[in-house]
């Protein structure tokens, strides 16, 4: 069973090969980070532009490296959503051109569930179990009871944590994407140096919310200055705020649920801190915490080739028309 994977939901260019759902034979990532980075943040108009520059040049080296032609394909798989609507639709729109032109079955795809889901590249997890999701654009608690069978525990009602690391560094200058710059500077710092606000942790809810933490970052800046000296500091107080507000609100789904099994996916998953975090405190709590490796927690068309097949299995498969959204159904 040969699926191609196709993603495009942000600022990466992505076709995977996958062989019966584990086996990566490609999986062709083409950043555009460079590109967006003098801007501070991704700009929806140039991501979607270099989308189509670049979708046929990636698939065709997808197939090199995984040395297949188009016709032996099973199925196309492709993130049908969320994400900037722009990007998204160039690579649906070419997901289903490719798969009219071969007669192929066509799955549009859900980009969080994959990130839940990426894991299963890897390993296998039993069910039911609670994923994490927290990225760039999403920050999401998902309870999944079997492949293709989920529902939302908690989601932001703002910013996503990873948008808000993005900001902060945008803020300070000090580089685009922010959450890899921040963690490197948080190594060097004091983690209690600033007591900043775990925002919505005397609700009931699995709900986040970041953008009131991001203001009381700027709101401290303005008003104490930051300097080279105690930048490490501010940044590791802030960072440790983040993970444990992500912490806190995952282990409010597993006291909910019962489910003590827990996913985290993502690019903010590829934190070191927040792993160290999970870790030490999951073991603490009697839970079982698994991360996807780094490269399987940013955006990645392998992902999105396992979901497919997860759905091929099931005999799901989208009409030639299937729409692209840019926001996730809360069901
Ligand atoms: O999953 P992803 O590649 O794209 C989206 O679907 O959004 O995630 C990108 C996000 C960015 O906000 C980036 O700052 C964040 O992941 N990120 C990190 C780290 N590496 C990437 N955040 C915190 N620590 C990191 N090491
Ligand atoms: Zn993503």
């Amino acid at each position: 069973m040969l699926i191609l994977g196709i993603d495009t939901s942000c600022d990466d260019t992505s076709v995977a090969l996958l062989r019966n759902g584990k086996e990566i034979l490609s999986n062709i990532v083409s950043s555009q980070v460079d590109l967006h980075a003098v801007f501070g943040g991704v700009v929806p108009e140039i991501a979607s532009r270099k989308h189509l520059e670049f979708i046929d040049i990636i698939l065709k080296e997808a197939l090199r490296e995984g040395n297949a032609d188009p016709r032996d394909l099973d199925a196309i798989s492709v993130t049908a959503g969320p994400g900037l609507i722009g990007s998204v639709l160039i690579g649906l729109c070419f997901a289903k051109g490719l798969a009219f032109s071969l007669q192929k079955p066509l799955i549009g795809v859900n980009h969080i569930e994959a990130h839940a889901m990426s894991i299963f590249l890897e390993r296998d997890v039993d069910f039911p179990f609670i994923a994490l999701v927290v990225s760039g654009g999403h920050t999401i608690i998902l309870r999944i009871d079997e492949p293709c069978t989920y529902s939302v525990l908690g989601t932001t009602r703002d910013d996503a944590a990873g948008e808000a690391f993005d900001k902060i560094a945008k803020y300070l200058a000090i580089g685009y994407p922010g959450g890899r710059i921040i963690e490197e500077y948080s190594r060097k710092g004091r983690k209690d140096y600033v007591a900043f606000p775990r925002p919505m942790m005397d609700d009931n809810t699995c709900d986040f919310s970041f953008s009131g933490l991001k203001t009381a970052f700027v709101n401290y800046v303005k008003n104490n200055g930051i300097s080279e000296g105690n930048m490490p500091d501010i940044l590791a107080s802030f960072q440790e705020a983040v993970i444990d507000v992500l912490f806190l609100k995952t282990f409010r789904a597993i006291k909910k649920t019962g489910i003590t099994r827990v996913v985290v996916g993502g690019g903010v998953a590829s934190n070191g801190r927040l792993r160290e975090v999970f870790l030490e405190r999951g073991r603490g709590e009697g839970l079982d915490v698994m991360f996807s490796s780094p490269e399987f927690c940013t955006d990645n068309g392998a992902m999105v080739a396992m979901l497919g097949y997860y759905y091929l299995q099931k005999g799901i498969v989208s009409p030639p028309d299937v729409k692209g959204f840019s926001r996730m159904s809360l069901r």
